[in-house]
């Protein structure tokens, strides 16, 4: 039976990458978020997942503002990630798993979503900053992933409750596979940040902590606004939290608790946050 481990929610700051490749994590400045990880890792190797549904947006790698899907779904056996121009090393590829893939879009596209299917797909900073910092060292990965990208970029934007409706339809896919595998589902982006124009450099702790607390046991919670209130609240960039409101979604209606949490202002112009939810 296929078994749903839990949810790994983290903020996917391009700079921590340039931070792991500099071995700074005990530097006074980056201390303080990377002490959210061990206790991550940890649950991570405990559980030892085969294969992660990653819920993550593309930041102009894969999709430009030419061609912008709202929802879209990798069905491919290998996921490449490459030069962003962050100055980051390129990570080693991904590998896929094509039949859970097309299990979850075949079931998606049963439940009325109209998403794109990507059987080539490079994958950006925002899947590989988190799968660096779960599984640190570099090498091959330890497990295969279905990517869903969420378009967080280019106005107009889903809505929070289509993004959480999204989730749960994957929830209900997850819930009819028949395997013997161990699925992470991860949600990566937020929380608070704006990177652009005169609210630049905007981070809103309370609305940080509202979203950690609700995704816990009321996801709807998070719902409630629409897509301009929340970029009023987190910021242009924060509305990256419609990532982690649709993973939630892919967890399922059962109790979750917190198994793991950290919460820092700021690194980079973000209020970087990591989370771990598993079953109550
Ligand atoms: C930053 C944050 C992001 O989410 C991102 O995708 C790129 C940069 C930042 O704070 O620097
Ligand atoms: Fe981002």
């Amino acid at each position: 039976m296929t078994e749903i481990i839990g949810g790994y929610f983290t903020s996917h700051v391009p700079a921590i990458g340039g931070a792991i490749a500099r071995g700074l994590e005990g530097d006074p400045y980056w201390k303080p978020f990377f002490d959210g990880f061990p206790p991550i890792r940890d649950w991570l190797q405990e559980k030892n997942p085969d294969v992660a549904v990653v819920f993550y947006n593309d930041h102009g790698l894969n999709f430009f503002l030419d061609k912008m899907p709202t929802f879209a779904v990798g069905a491919a056996n290998r996921y490449a990630n490459a030069d962003e121009g962050w100055g980051l090393r390129v990570c080693p590829p991904f590998e896929g798993d094509p039949a859970l893939s097309w299990h979850i879009i075949e079931s998606l596209i049963a439940d009325d979503f109209d998403i794109t299917t990507c059987q080539e797909m490079k994958v950006d900073h925002a899947l590989a900053i988190p799968f660096q910092l779960a599984w640190p060292g570099g090498g091959a990965w330890p497990l295969r992933i279905v990517p869903v990208a969420i378009n967080t970029v280019q106005h107009p934007l889903p809505s929070a409750k289509r993004c959480l409706a999204l989730g749960r339809s994957v929830a209900r896919a997850l819930d009819n596979w028949k395997s013997s595998d161990k699925i992470v589902v991860i949600g990566t982006g937020g929380l608070s940040h704006q990177l652009d124009g005169e609210r630049a450099g905007f981070i809103n702790a309370d609305y940080d902590r509202f979203c950690l607390d609700r995704i816990v046991d009321d996801p709807d919670a998070l719902t409630r606004e629409s897509i301009h209130d929340i970029v009023k609240r987190a910021g242009t960039q924060g509305v990256e939290v419609l990532n982690w409101i649709a993973a939630r979604g892919a967890l399922g209606d059962a109790p979750l608790k917190k198994r793991a949490e950290n919460y820092h202002i700021p690194i980079s112009n973000t209020a970087a946050a990591s989370l771990v939810l598993e079953p109550a």
